[in-house]
């Protein structure tokens, strides 16, 4: 799971990556808000331009974890989307995407979404899985991100039945301390 190549690694801040869009007609649903897939597009390319910054290649999803739409984005609206790394394993690294929405005087403004998402790099030539550089938290949040990481690794592992639940050291690690 952990990195081990002889990489240094880099700062969070050195790959963070922001969109901003203006919803426009062509966007949205029947109701005139944002198409949840839309949305989940951008997600997906701010997270995806945020993860080949830091591992200075191409990158593929492999995940997306779980994403609520809870506060409609209407036509016109302008949303604001901030990805940064959380991790670096071995040849992935996981990405937490926030979108914010305000209307274009900037009023109304409210956090709407947020998710992870896992990349893999891969080797151009063949397109195989490669080893990615470590990640270095240096804020609270950054290093808060960076620990609680493994556990979301685990739990998305998991659900798409690549870890057999008996394996999940680090979730039942997390569970035995709570019971
Ligand atoms: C992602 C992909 C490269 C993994 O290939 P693989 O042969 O399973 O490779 P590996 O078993 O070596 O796993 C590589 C990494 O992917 C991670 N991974 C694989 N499936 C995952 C999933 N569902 N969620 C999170 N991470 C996953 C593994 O944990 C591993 O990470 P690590 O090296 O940091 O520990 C492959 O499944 C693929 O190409 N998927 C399609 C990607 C794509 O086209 N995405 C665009 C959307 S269609």
């Amino acid at each position: 799971m952990q990195n081990s190549n002889s990489h240094p690694g880099k700062r969070v801040t050195a790959s963070g990556t922001t969109m901003t869009e203006m919803i426009m007609p062509n966007d949205a649903n029947p109701m005139g808000n944002l198409m949840g897939g839309n949305l989940l597009r951008w997600m997906d390319i701010v997270s995806g331009i945020c993860a080949g910054k830091h591992c200075e290649r191409h990158v593929v999803t492999a995940s997306v974890d779980q994403v609520s739409f809870t506060k409609p984005i209407k036509i016109g609206d302008v949303i604001t989307l901030e990805a940064s790394v959380t991790r670096a394993f071995r040849t992935s690294v996981e990405v937490f995407v926030e979108v914010y929405a305000t209307d274009i005087k900037g009023h109304n403004p409210r956090r709407s979404n947020s998710a992870y998402y896992t990349f893999v790099a891969l080797d151009q030539e063949n397109g195989t899985p490669v080893p990615v550089p470590p990640i270095i938290p240096v804020t609270e949040i950054e290093q808060q991100r960076y620990d609680a990481a493994p556990r979301r690794r685990e739990m998305r592992l998991i659900l798409a039945g690549r870890l057999k639940p008996e394996n999940a050291t680090e979730v039942r690690a997390l569970f035995e301390a709570i019971l």
